[in-house]
């Protein structure tokens, strides 16, 4: 029998994982390896989802991959044949490697026939949900939030002040153009949450310029949402690209008075879904590894000596 809501400590059961995106970004590479396999250093992101959806005592991980993306899922198998042959060679860290996951979380999968957008992957995740859940996490596997425990804060903020609570990161005004950007306004001065850190949403503007950045905190990939979202997915109309967005369907429920508040993450953020922000997570985490750490240094030293000496020997691509 499945645990009630209450029973998990910050009442989130269910972690949606959106993973069913095409990945163009990471072309060639994501022809054949789905981007959620790519290692940091040489864990898989979808790994360190699953690390901080256990940490935060969700129970069910329901992950949307594509039909062309099922070898996501087989990361969370048990490989006991692989196991056995490492246990018989006396490997026992990597048996411990090999286990991780599956002891972590074990996924539900939820089939996205079509990449037609986060809104729609999320929208079908409602299939798995149990009646008595009236919240969910929506983690997604190319923003690692460190360090974890960003959603355990937001859990609290929607505790006191009802609603929607997502997750924000300060960025320099020159950088908002990227990004889907808030726009704010003050909580309560009687509420108990940090008003530095927690602030009420009004709305969203998408990629704007910074002349017309409403603010600077940007959305990032952590979400925790009221169960009225899959009825507001349901009543929005394709949008940007032609995708159901679910930044549309929060924007309405805003409109429509639903409360929804940003816990703005004081901490780093790395983007795991394109070579320059995959890049530079892969040298922290791997300058922060006790094996590697500091040999990584020492060669990243030599490296970036040889590139103000005019004297790379790597290829240059596009
Ligand atoms: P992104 O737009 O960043 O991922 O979606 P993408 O579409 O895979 O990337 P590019 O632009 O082609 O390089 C954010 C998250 O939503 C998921 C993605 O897998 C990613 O985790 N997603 C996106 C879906 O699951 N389904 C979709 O239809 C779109």
């Amino acid at each position: 029998m499945s645990l009630s809501s209450t029973d998990h400590p910050h009442g989130v059961k269910t972690v949606i994982v959106p993973a069913a995106g095409m990945g163009t970004r990471f072309l060639p590479a994501t022809k054949t390896v789905p981007k959620e396999l790519l290692p940091v250093v040489d864990t898989p992101g979808i790994e360190l989802i699953a690390e901080e959806a256990n940490a935060l005592g969700a129970s069910r991980l329901a992950v949307i991959v594509a039909p062309n993306k099922q070898e996501v899922l087989r990361h969370f198998e048990q490989f006991p044949n692989l196991v056995e042959t490492l246990a018989e060679r006396g490997k026992t860290e990597q048996v411990e490697k090999v286990q991780r996951a599956a002891k972590l979380m074990s996924p539900v999968a939820v089939e996205q026939a079509k990449p037609l957008g986060l809104g729609h992957a999320v929208g079908l995740a409602e299939s798995v949900l149990d009646d008595d859940e009236d919240v969910v996490a929506v983690m997604l596997p190319d923003d690692l939030v460190l360090p974890m425990g960003v959603l355990e804060k937001m859990a609290a903020v929607r505790a006191e002040l009802g609603g929607s609570v997502l997750c924000a990161v300060d960025v320099p005004l020159e950088d908002v153009f990227n990004y889907g950007v808030f726009d704010v306004e003050e909580i309560p001065a009687d509420c108990s949450q940090d008003a530095e850190t927690v602030k009420r949403v009004i709305g969203m503007v998408e990629k704007p310029e910074p002349e017309e950045a409403p603010s600077t905190f940007v959305a990032t990939g952590r979400y925790l949402l009221d169960r009225g979202i899959f009825a507001a997915l349901k009543r929005i109309k394709p949008g940007k690209g032609g995708e159901i967005q679910l930044t549309d369907a929060i924007e309405l429920m805003i409109r429509e008075g639903h409360p929804v508040h940003i816990v703005v993450h004081q901490g780093k953020r790395h983007d795991l879904g394109n070579p320059a922000g995959y890049i530079p997570a892969c040298v922290d985490f791997g300058l922060a590894h006790p094996k590697y750490g500091p040999a990584l240094k020492r060669a990243i030293t030599e490296i970036l000596a040889e590139h103000e000496a005019g004297r790379s020997g790597a290829a240059e691509q596009d």
